[in-house]
């Protein structure tokens, strides 16, 4: 149908792409691998909107080299693939999909702390090589998750929700962030702020991390970090791989400074097959799959589907996380 023209980056759900296509001239990137970067500023010319996936890199070569873009709508809730700054200065409004993800992603972040402690992926390949010889008194003895003291860097909507969890655990809840919640949200979620990230870390048998990723947060859990933390302590990444220094995780891990690692997330994804922390057995690893429910990758599209058609109307997207591109 005619319309404006519209760069789809990869299928996503079918109900969103007919909402795209009733209103829209649109054009599916039909493979399961992202389009490489030249191939995406080529398709970007011509369009009005794109619709992105947290693996196509929208950057100002990019922008440059399509000026009719109006809007970028990202099928993700983190927008580290895009720079907003210079979508604003070209009045390209940058959508996103909060909220929708939240409790899933939460889900899973809890189900990495779960196994890493417990040692359930290394107990099922343990059972499945046939080492299961005898109930042994010492056999794959992991961390306790009830009673344990969780630290939570971030308190943002997925971090917030993570605590809920941990409450049904009996677990102590800290937190640290660069915002504090006023008194009674605290107590309504059962946490309590820690100023230091030093002081949470060394007081936490968890650590999970729910920040964005910026220049102030790439690398915060790093050599000193991990010199903190407890040997029994468990490090849970489910945000972006790069908060974590990936070489200094290895050696915590690999000396056993600390317990175990759950990571959803890498520093390069997809992480390269002969990536050291690959070798390690105290850590669990997921290919980003904390969004990945099917009613939420549906809604996330529906919601990015919005977002897309809103600004190809010259509006707001409803969630966006630069309003100020169509202010000057
Ligand atoms: C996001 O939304 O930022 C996740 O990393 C993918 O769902």
């Amino acid at each position: 149908m005619a319309g404006p023209k519209v760069f789809i980056t990869r299928k996503i759900a079918q109900e969103a792409l007919d909402m795209i296509d009733q209103a829209t001239e649109m054009e599916v990137w039909p493979d399961e691998l992202p389009p490489q970067h030249d191939v995406l500023v080529k398709k970007a010319a011509d369009v009005e909107g794109l619709l992105t996936l947290l693996t196509d890199r929208i950057d100002s070569a990019l922008m440059d080299a399509a000026p009719d873009l109006k809007v970028i709508s990202n099928l993700a809730v983190g927008h580290d693939n895009i720079d907003v700054a210079e979508a604003t200065k070209r009045g390209i409004v940058v959508g996103n999909t909060p909220g929708v993800l939240t409790e899933t992603t939460a889900d899973l972040a809890f189900a990495l702390l779960m196994a890493a402690a417990r040692r359930l992926v290394e107990a099922d390949s343990y059972t499945r090589k046939g080492l299961w010889k005898t109930w042994g008194p010492g056999i794959l003895l992991g961390q306790d998750i009830h009673n344990a003291t969780l630290g939570i860097v971030g308190l943002g909507r997925i971090g917030a929700e993570v605590a809920r969890r941990a409450r049904g655990f009996n677990m102590k809840v800290l937190y640290h962030d660069t915002r504090r919640l006023s008194r009674r949200k605290e107590r309504l979620l059962g946490v309590e702020f820690v100023l230091g990230l030093p002081e949470l870390l060394s007081a936490s048998d968890f650590v999970t991390l729910h920040v964005p990723l910026t220049p102030q947060t790439r690398h915060m859990i790093s050599t000193i970090e991990f010199a903190i933390m407890k040997p029994t302590a468990v490090l849970i990444n489910t945000s972006r791989g790069s908060v974590v220094n990936q070489k200094a995780l290895y050696e915590a891990l690999k000396s056993r400074q600390i317990f175990a690692a759950g990571l959803d997330v890498t520093e390069v994804e997809p992480i390269p097959p002969d990536d050291p922390l690959l070798t390690l057995d105290n850590l669990i690893i997921l290919p980003h799959i904390g969004s990945a429910s099917v009613a939420t990758r549906k809604n996330m599209a529906l919601m990015a589907a919005e977002n897309l058609l809103a600004g190809l109307r010259g509006e707001v997207p409803p969630d966006c996380v630069n309003p100020e591109a169509l202010w000057g």
